[in-house]
């Protein structure tokens, strides 16, 4: 337990759980503490379907009043851009998922499923037939390049007719409901970072002439349309969005964030959903962070349901997070994949695992998966 002051945190009663540490109560949720885990997609699905091993890890990561949001989940055929990442359209996945669902609540943890598609993040070699990939725009985005050599290649996408925009939001919907089905507390709309909902919100990406594009009110209908969908088919108290109006994911930035944000967080009153979760500006470039002076205290404000963060915290930013009411909950990427006891180490202050970035996207179902000690004593 804390008993010094670092950095402005303040002073700790020895029976003083630290900030992070107290419980919350996330609408129908009781939760013990306040450290979430961030969706991550980790590449060992096979073929689209969780495997037995996703059990293990989840459940590692997984304490009593604890929530896990899982890694990006397909909401159709037509979602599909990286190899081994899960589904959640068929019969099959649901039956998948289903004992990973169970061995998470067996230890108490309340589980999220977080539904995407990547739209233009996508190639022929991805989609059914050899399709083009569908999108808000037919613009391509660019090869992804690091250190000179090509990582991904991108296919020209295809502009979804306005007629055809019904059926996406509807897969939404269904995928909502089969998480339902497969046993997930609730699910989260992956409205950040570049995928298909970021390239209706964002205005470097969406050039639509229709109601789908143009003023900041039509670049969010698609959004709201699937979040107006999935609530009415699973409530909306079992319904979370994760937003990045700042990032500058996967081509996909916004000329003025803060007004998309803030109108985003306004919007979503309407529907009283369970939270609205926002990856914080600082992360403006994936993995990397930059100190900025942008915040989002104006979304947090606006925004009437529960509040998330995410994004470069550690402990100590987290603790105060919550202690200058920022945040309600604060979500660990990084942290969690490689400390699968997080919440005992920021409790006990123990030493943090080092996580290793060459393994988090590799197939293998043990290595840099599975494989992270726990504390001696937590084993
Ligand atoms: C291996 C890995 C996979 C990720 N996959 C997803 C994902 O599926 N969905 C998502 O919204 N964010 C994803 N992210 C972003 C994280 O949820 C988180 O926002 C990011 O890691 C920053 O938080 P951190 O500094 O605590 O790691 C991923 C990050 C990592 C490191």
């Amino acid at each position: 337990m804390d008993k010094k002051v670092v950095n402005g945190q303040k002073e700790q009663h020895p029976q003083q759980p630290i900030p992070l540490l107290t419980p919350y109560k996330l609408g129908p949720f009781q939760l013990s503490h306040r450290i979430v885990m961030a969706p991550m997609t980790r590449q060992r699905s096979y073929n689209d379907i969780p495997q037995p091993h996703a059990l293990l890890y989840y459940s590692q990561r997984a304490t009593k009043g604890g929530l896990i949001i899982s890694e990006a989940t397909g909401s159709s055929e037509t979602w599909r851009g990286y190899v081994h990442t899960p589904g959640i359209w068929t019969k099959e996945q649901v039956e998948a998922w289903k004992p990973i669902v169970d061995a998470v609540h067996a230890k108490g943890g309340i589980f999220f499923c977080q539904i995407c598609h990547t739209g233009r993040v996508s190639n022929y070699g991805f989609q059914p037939n050899g399709q083009a990939p569908i999108s808000s725009t037919d613009k391509k985005l660019a090869a992804q390049v690091r250190n000179g050599v090509v990582v991904a290649e991108f296919s020209p996408p295809r502009r979804l007719r306005t007629e055809e925009i019904p059926d996406i939001v509807n897969e939404f919907k269904l995928a909502a409901l089969n998480a339902i089905e497969a046993g997930f507390d609730g699910v989260e709309i992956h409205g950040a970072h570049g995928y298909l909902i970021d390239q209706f919100l964002k205005d470097s990406v969406n050039d639509r002439t229709d109601e789908y594009g143009g003023s900041l009110e039509n670049r969010c209908r698609f959004a709201l349309e699937i979040i107006e969908a999935v609530s009415n088919a699973i409530g909306p108290q079992r319904l979370g969005i994760r937003l990045s109006p700042f990032a500058n994911y996967l081509g996909s930035a916004d000329s003025n964030p803060e007004a998309l944000g803030l109108y985003m967080a306004e919007a979503l009153n309407k529907y009283g959903i369970l939270y609205c979760h926002v990856v914080e500006p600082r992360m403006k470039l994936i993995g990397e962070k930059f100190e900025c002076s942008d915040s989002l205290l104006p979304m947090r404000k606006a925004f009437k349901g529960n509040f998330i963060s995410a994004g470069g915290y550690d402990r100590e930013d987290g603790n105060n997070a919550v202690a200058e009411n920022r945040t309600d909950l604060v979500v660990y990427g990084r942290l969690f994949l490689a400390n699968p006891d997080l919440p005992k180490r920021f409790e006990l202050n123990a030493p943090l695992n080092q996580y290793k970035r060459e393994t988090f996207y590799t197939s293998d179902p043990v290595v840099g998966y599975t494989d992270y000690p726990f504390l001696e004593s937590n084993a």
